[in-house]
């Protein structure tokens, strides 16, 4: 037991690279503190969004440590080397001096700095003597980075996977990996609005969407096709007019990567596959400048 944490002087950011050799070790715990660590990172304003498997790796990898009544785990102004998560026991939190809060079991503490490589915003005191688990930024970094390594070579085996993409070289498989957001929708979901300016490209990575157009004020939209995994939509708002020519609904359970404006210009905008489909024919462009012209003139 110690009266302060050891603080080892950390880089303020660690190279990718050598996330992926770190080893992560797992530490026994009961069930009781399993659940108590994985309800504590998913109340965490800042950790709630994390995925399900990086909580549960998170909650793996984190050790138990022990310290006495009136210690200072975390000093204000401080490089940050650890992340807790408090199960027995009360700590109080100050800055400058004064107290903001005192914070009980169940609860994470010393987040912030790791999240974003600040220097500690507050100063922690154990009020009681105190039962922590803790994480250190390496490991914490190397679940996060890990995660996102993972996703973007998905992405990238899926993007290779998609006909018109098949050409595309890799480097540039990759860099639309990058910048892709994974987006989801549930059953009837309006994913694209027939009317509404659009600046996004969107590749069906799970289910089926149904494309609608609807030719007049007052009638009935039309189905006019069914998409499903591995085709694209939203590309005529980029390359042509930017407003959208047909709704886009979800039908069940939908994933779609969505590649904005400026990437898709710079990375798609080129292929063949996705011209030609804009440029079909001179009936479609036809169509496409009606539409237009009957938008701008409801609007
Ligand atoms: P960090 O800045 O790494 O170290 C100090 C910790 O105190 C901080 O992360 C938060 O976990 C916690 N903290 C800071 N400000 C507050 C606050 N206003 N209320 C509760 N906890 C806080």
């Amino acid at each position: 037991r110690t009266k302060r944490q050891a603080i080892s002087a950390e880089p303020s950011a660690l190279d990718p690279s050598q996330l992926t050799d770190v080893t992560l070790t797992s530490y026994c715990k009961t069930k009781e503190s399993r659940e108590l660590i994985q309800r504590a990172l998913m109340d965490n304003d800042f950790m709630k969004h994390l995925e399900h498997g990086q909580i549960l790796t998170i909650m793996d990898c984190m050790h138990p440590t022990c310290l006495d009544k009136g210690c200072c785990v975390i000093q204000e102004g401080d490089d940050g080397s650890m992340v807790y998560v408090l199960e027995e026991g009360m700590v109080e939190v100050t800055k400058q001096g004064q107290k903001l809060c005192t914070i009980g079991p169940g609860k994470v503490f010393g987040e912030l700095a790791i999240l974003y490589n600040c220097t500690r915003t507050a100063t922690v005191t154990a009020l009681t003597d105190i039962k922590l688990w803790a994480i250190d930024r390496q490991g914490f970094q190397t679940i996060m980075m890990r995660t996102g390594l993972i996703k973007h070579s998905q992405y990238t085996d899926f993007l290779r996977s998609v006909p018109s993409f098949q050409t595309l070289p890799e480097d540039i498989l990759s860099k639309l990996a990058d910048v892709l957001e994974e987006t989801h929708y549930s059953d009837s979901d309006y994913i694209i609005r027939q009317g509404a300016t659009g600046d996004t490209f969107f590749i069906i990575s799970e289910g089926q969407v149904k494309v609608s157009q609807q030719n007049l004020v007052g009638d009935e939209p039309e189905t006019v096709k069914t998409l499903s995994k591995g085709d694209w939509f939203g590309e005529q708002a980029l390359k042509g007019e930017d407003i959208r020519t047909a709704s886009v609904t979800a039908v069940g359970d939908v994933t779609c990567l969505v590649i904005d404006r400026e990437s898709f210009k710079q990375l798609i905008g080129g292929l063949d596959d996705v011209n030609s489909k804009q440029c079909d024919s001179d009936e479609v462009k036809a169509k496409l400048q009606a539409e237009a012209d009957f938008f701008s003139s409801v609007s």
